[in-house]
């Protein structure tokens, strides 16, 4: 492996990172601005599009590289909410860079969406290359569902999707993508060199650009998190920013100083003890789902339907819970399981039950200037049912219209521990309380579920909007305890998911059970 290379000398309000195989030092003005902004205006690299400027299209779609413990992680991202001083540190890859800048080849990626005829309008097809140019990186023999996983951010509308999915296929076939800047394509991806190239753009201290009041500094850890916001306690806490960014690029917002917790190594750590899952809270949510699935894989379907790779790169766990939708998706069966929140404002430190963040709508209880600091998630307690659900009108990148999770312990054929909540039925996620008094005590079957079915409508007087009315939300939620009691009895081997023949999905015994 090269040797890091020296730290870079550091130039006041300028971000730092690699484009090309080039370090990149990049005055920042405005701190707002977003990556696809300066890609499109400032460097006149025009192959990445703008199609939605809100995360939803992929036509924006480009390749992160970020060192994590000396190797360089690539992950595809949304331009289009990607605030510029976020790359400082990482390198960054947009479709122009795959062309081999000597011989002119294609990618290889590219190359196998030519000969697949994968490419009409061309105005998705950069992003598409980009989400496939990352899977490649990451998992050079993917199948039919890791490819269709990787595309669920980017929107065809005129080729369809099946030629971009042999394209992906095919380039498996034709054997591995070089990492070693040998092959055609990967001038400035060699691995090592950019490993070491990065070495060299990480800051110890703090990154601070923009002027006042529309600062953005970058802790380097905790302790100065706690000072900055201290001394600016109104300043707007950023991590993925795929909630925030849409302020600015959709509501056109004025977000004022800027406090980003990206860079802050103790809020990207998971740690498992036998008891807990603990989650900082800038893990980015594919990493926080990767943790949690390794202890419950029943809910490995669930977290797929979390918007799209590219938003799960971007976005954290942090950032779903402190943003507070009352159909934020992670929160229901986070609540269910039993999860704490650890929050840290200047020197002191508190933890609440999940569902005691919540006080109104989008209002949680966090203090100004506190930010979450971990995330605590129970680990599996034998003979526990989990049951999580998300209901909308698309498969992949939508928002819910219900959400719910399940938790229910059984013992001696009775339910000793019911905890039951929903998001899109209330202004915040919430635990339904009298739903959960129906289950508690009783034996687990029919007649307990038509009357915990009952008590949902004590629990919640969900509205109507665009989304989904009242009363279809009643209808689902009362359904859903039904699904999983009819799938959860089938683990168990009793008669009614056989009844009705259904296949089991997003429910289980954890660990001890029968799953
Ligand atoms: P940011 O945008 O950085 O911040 C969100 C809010 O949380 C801000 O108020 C910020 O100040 C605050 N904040 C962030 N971190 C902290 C912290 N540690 N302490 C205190 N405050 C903090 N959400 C879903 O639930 N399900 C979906 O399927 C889904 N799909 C989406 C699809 C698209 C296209 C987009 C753009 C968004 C989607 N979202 C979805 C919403 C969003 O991705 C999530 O809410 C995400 O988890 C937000 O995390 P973030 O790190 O990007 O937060
Ligand atoms: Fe649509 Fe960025 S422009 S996701
Ligand atoms: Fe443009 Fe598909 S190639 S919409």
């Amino acid at each position: 492996m090269t040797s890091p290379q020296p730290l870079l000398p550091d130039h006041p309000g300028t971000v730092r990172f690699v484009l090309d195989g080039q370090v990149r030092v990049v005055q920042v003005v405005d701190p707002t601005r977003t990556v696809l902004q300066w890609l499109r205006e400032t460097e006149f690299r025009t192959g990445t599009k703008e199609g939605c400027a809100e995360g939803d299209c992929g036509a924006c779609t480009v390749v992160l590289g970020e060192l994590v413990e000396g190797a360089v992680r690539y992950r595809a991202v949304n331009a289009c909410i990607q605030f510029l001083p976020t790359l400082d540190g990482k390198a960054l890859f947009t479709v122009e860079s795959l062309r081999d800048p000597t011989s002119g080849r294609l990618h290889p990626v590219q190359q196998a969406m030519v000969d697949t005829h994968a490419s009409q309008c061309g105005f998705c097809t950069p992003g598409f290359v980009m989400s496939l140019f990352a899977l490649h990186r990451n998992n050079p023999a993917p199948d039919r569902r890791a490819v269709t996983d990787a595309l669920a951010g980017n929107l065809c509308r005129c080729t369809g999707y099946r030629p971009i999915i042999e394209a992906a296929l095919q380039l498996h076939q034709r054997g591995p993508v070089s990492t070693e800047g040998e092959g055609p394509g990967t001038e400035g991806h060699d691995d090592a060199r950019l490993a070491a190239q990065l070495g060299g753009l990480q800051r110890h201290a703090s990154l601070r650009v923009g002027t006042a009041p529309r600062r953005f500094i970058a802790p380097a850890s905790l302790a100065e998190v706690g000072e900055v916001l201290t001394r600016h306690p109104n300043a707007r806490v950023l991590a993925g920013g795929t909630d925030v960014g849409l302020w600015v690029t959709k509501q056109l917002r004025d977000l004022g100083d800027i406090v980003y917790l990206g860079n802050v190594a103790e809020l990207k750590q998971i740690a498992t003890t036998d008891a807990h899952i603990t989650i900082g809270a800038a893990v980015p949510l594919s990493d926080a789902f990767d943790a949690l699935v390794v202890h419950y894989p029943q809910l490995r379907d669930f977290f797929r339907r979390f918007a799209s790779p590219p938003i799960r790169n971007a976005g954290t766990l942090g950032g779903n819970i402190a943003n507070g939708s009352p159909i934020g998706d992670s929160m229901p069966i986070l609540i269910a399981l039993g999860t704490r929140v650890a929050m840290l404002r200047g020197t002191m430190r508190r933890e609440l039950p999940l569902e005691a963040l919540y006080l109104g709508y989008q209002k949680t209880g966090l203090h100004a200037g506190e930010i979450i600091e971990r995330i605590v998630v129970p680990t599996p307690v034998p003979d526990t049912l989990i049951g999580a659900y998300k209901i909308s009108k698309r498969f992949d990148q939508d928002i819910s219209a219900v959400c719910a999770g399940f938790a229910l312990s059984i013992e001696d054929g009775r339910i000793d521990m019911a905890r039951v909540a929903f998001g899109g039925m209330a202004v915040t996620p919430k635990r339904a309380s009298a739903c959960e008094a129906a289950l508690r005590d009783s034996a687990w079957n029919e007649a307990t579920c038509a009357r915990a079915m009952q008590a949902l409508d004590r629990d919640f007087s969900p509205i109507t909007d665009m989304r989904a009315s009242s009363e279809y939300r009643r209808t689902v939620a009362r359904n859903l305890l039904r699904k999983f009691l009819l799938e959860s009895t089938r683990a168990l081997g009793d008669a009614p998911g056989d009844l009705y023949g259904l296949e089991p999905s997003g429910y289980a015994l954890s660990e001890g059970g029968a799953a």
